[in-house]
This record gives C-alpha cells, sequence and structure tokens, in this order.
C-alpha cells in the first residue's frame, strides 16, 4: 500500500520553528516505528503572499485536496497587516478551511497535572481539566454574506457581516459533538446567543432535535455564550464537550486553553464529513497563533504543534499508539521539570524550542525501551 500523504504548511512567525519539531517526530516514528508518510511542504499566509501574490496558492489547494491531512503552522504578522483584506495571511487558512470543508473543528483543553500551577487559574480550578470544544468551522459570520464595507448615501461607511446557519450545517457538527460525548464522560453543553439572535434560536432547536432522535443518552444542556465565557473561568470542570458556533468557539477555545497553562500547549483538529470508506479530510493545528513578538528566537512551545500530530496520528491514520506514546512523552517531560518560556514556572529548567523536541524524542524513546 502507498504510505499516506501528509501535507506541511508551516506558515509564518513561529510556524516554522515549531514544525520543525514536529518534523523530527515524525522522523523518530519512521526509523523506529516503521512508520512512512509521504510528507511534502508548501507556503501558506505571508510567506505565500511573498512567494505568489496570494496567501495560499491553487497548486498548493490542490495539494491540500490530494492530502490524507494536513498539518499548519500559523499564519500572519505585521509585515502583511496592511495588505488588503482578500490577500491577508488568515484568508489562506480560511481558504483551506471552506474548501476542504473541515467544519468540526475539535480543540481538547486538557491540563496536564505538571502544569496546573502555571495555569493564571487557581490550581483547585484547573487540575485534571479535560474539556473538548468543538466549534463549527466553515459556516456562520466568518463566511455569512453580504459581507463587506459599503458607503452610504451621506457619506458614512457601513461595515456589514452576517451570522447565518442551515439546519444542516447545524446538524452536521452536531453530530460530530455528540459522537464525542458518547466516547467521553455523555455531557455535551451547546453554546449559543438564543436571547438575542434567531441563528441561536434555530441552533438551540435543531441540537435539542438531534439530541432527541439519535443521541437520547447524551445529557444535553444550553448555555448563553456569555455565560459559558463566565463558567469557563469559574468551574471549567462542569465541562465535557461543548459545541458552538465559529465565532464564539474562536473566543471560547482561546478562553479555555488558558486553563491548560498556555496557549502554547493546545492543538487542534479540523475534520470534513465522512466519505464511503469513513475516511474524513482534516488538517491538525496548534490554536496559538503565529506570535511575531517571540518568532525566531528559538524560544517557542512546540508542544501545540506536536500534540497536533498526535491527533493526526489518531484521527486521520488510525495509530492511536503512537498519538499516545507522543502524548504521553510529553507529560513524562513536563513532569521532568523541562519548561519553554510560556509554561515556566519557580523552579523549574527553562529550555528552548529545540531542547523541547530532543526531550521529547528521548521520552518516545524510553517508552521504546520500556516495552
Ligand atoms: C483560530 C484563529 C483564526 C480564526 C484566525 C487566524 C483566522 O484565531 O484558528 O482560532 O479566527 O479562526
Ligand atoms: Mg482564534
Amino acid at each position: 500500500m502507498a504510505n499516506p500523504k501528509l501535507l506541511i504548511l508551516a506558515g509564518d512567525g513561529l510556524g516554522p520553528e515549531v514544525m520543525r519539531e514536529a518534523r523530527r517526530i515524525l522522523d523518530w516514528l519512521h526509523k523506529r516505528r516503521g512508520v512512512s508518510f509521504d510528507v511534502e511542504e508548501d507556503l501558506v499566509g505571508g510567506a505565500a503572499y511573498d512567494a505568489h501574490g496570494v496567501p495560499l496558492a491553487d497548486s498548493t489547494m490542490a495539494k491540500a485536496q490530494a492530502a490524507d491531512a494536513v498539518l499548519l503552522g500559523a499564519v500572519g504578522g505585521p509585515k502583511w497587516d496592511s495588505l488588503p483584506f482578500a490577500v491577508k495571511p488568515e484568508r489562506g487558512l480560511l481558504r483551506l478551511r471552506k474548501e476542504l470543508q473541515l467544519f468540526a473543528n475539535l480543540r481538547p483543553a486538557l491540563c496536564f497535572d505538571a502544569l496546573a500551577e502555571a495555569s493564571t487559574l487557581k490550581y483547585e480550578v484547573v487540575a485534571g481539566l479535560d474539556v473538548m470544544i468543538v466549534r463549527e468551522l466553515t459556516g456562520g459570520i466568518y463566511f455569512g454574506e453580504p459581507r463587506g464595507i459599503e458607503t452610504l448615501p451621506d457619506g458614512q461607511r457601513r461595515g456589514i457581516n452576517t451570522q447565518v446557519y442551515t439546519t444542516e450545517e447545524i446538524r452536521r457538527v452536531g453530530r460530530v459533538a455528540f459522537e464525542l460525548a458518547r466516547k467521553r464522560g455523555g455531557k455535551l453543553c451547546s453554546v449559543e446567543k438564543a436571547n438575542v439572535m434567531e441563528s441561536g434560536v434555530l441552533w438551540r432547536e435543531e441540537i435539542t432535535k438531534l439530541g432527541a432522535e439519535e443521541f437520547p443518552d447524551i445529557a444535553l444542556s444550553h448555555m448563553y455564550a456569555d455565560n459559558c465565557a463566565m463558567q469557563l473561568v469559574r468551574n471549567p470542570k462542569q465541562f465535557d464537550v461543548i459545541v458552538t458556533d465559529n465565532l464564539f468557539g474562536d473566543i471560547l477555545s482561546d478562553a479555555a486553553a488558558m486553563l491548560t497553562g498556555s496557549l502554547g500547549m493546545l492543538p487542534s483538529a479540523s475534520l470534513g464529513a465522512a466519505d464511503a470508506q469513513g475516511r474524513r479530510k482534516a488538517m491538525y493545528e496548534p490554536v496559538h497563533g503565529s506570535a511575531p513578538d517571540i518568532a525566531g528566537k528559538g524560544i517557542a512551545n512546540p508542544i501545540a504543534t506536536i500534540l497536533s500530530l498526535a491527533m493526526a496520528l489518531r484521527y486521520s491514520f488510525d495509530l492511536s499508539r503512537e498519538a499516545d506514546r507522543i502524548e504521553k512523552a510529553v507529560s513524562a517531560v513536563l513532569d521532568g521539570g523541562l519548561r519553554t518560556a510560556d509554561i515556566m514556572q519557580p523552579g523549574k529548567a527553562r529550555i528552548s524550542t529545540s531542547t523541547m523536541g530532543d526531550a521529547i524524542v528521548r521520552e518516545m524513546e524510553q517508552s521504546l525501551a520500556a516495552g
């Protein structure tokens, strides 16, 4: 059988340096576990703009369509801030999500024991935390029409975006969330603003119907998005799986990330619909951005990217054992007291991006020796 195809798009800012560490994990899997991928690399975001004048070349889009999974670093940076909207680095990322139809974005906020003290929240609030946020990724206000900036007859300008969801868009992401809840703690909280938005009313009605029809075994609750933001910092362990729209999911997942100690820890998986063989188009990326302020200094935390690779192994390549091995290695490295700057704590050893990569590879090697 041909090797599975993995497309790596490191992108901008700290993207290339954290991706370098993920590649070392891939090399290790190849050498030590006989797990091989056909890996291709290409450009996205500002890097693609500099080379091609667009944040994602059509040829790169075609490679993404042909790949079994895409691993993406980060896009954007001050260098490209003043570009017209249509060619901003972020448009490259949004085009990938939209054209690959990656409607379900899984963002697991998991607090490693060793980092419970590193969170800005109290230890007892976050220790043992394991929440999964399922964010709708190809609809809502990110893509809704009409959109734009227009000039009114009186000379004022008006900016317009549209929040819009159809029954099917809500049901397909809802189904992913219910299925995850079934494999986890059996609880799903659906989040919208049905008190002020019709799209939220529809969201609540459709999720309720779907639950009654297909998932009567799952304990379904509903929450307004503002309350959810508050509950995430007040008592995050009340949640198991959260399902929400594109914009609320963007905001709530950043908040949830900080519960885990650092944005540098949070991976994500974006999945499309399953085909006849049960395979889904998929893209994996750290939740953090390109962090231009620390890019190029060798101090970025590669863990979110490495954990994104682990998610790829689990969800796209049926390699749960190797995914577990990576996650356990990360946990062991943290237990051993090694820290990149973003998760530094008193009494721990502050290390660079590549030293963190070394340490994770070393732990994986040890897990092999231990059998
Ligand atoms: C994210 C990011 C993106 C988003 C940006 C870079 C377009 O914040 O993945 O959460 O808003 O979706
Ligand atoms: Mg975001």
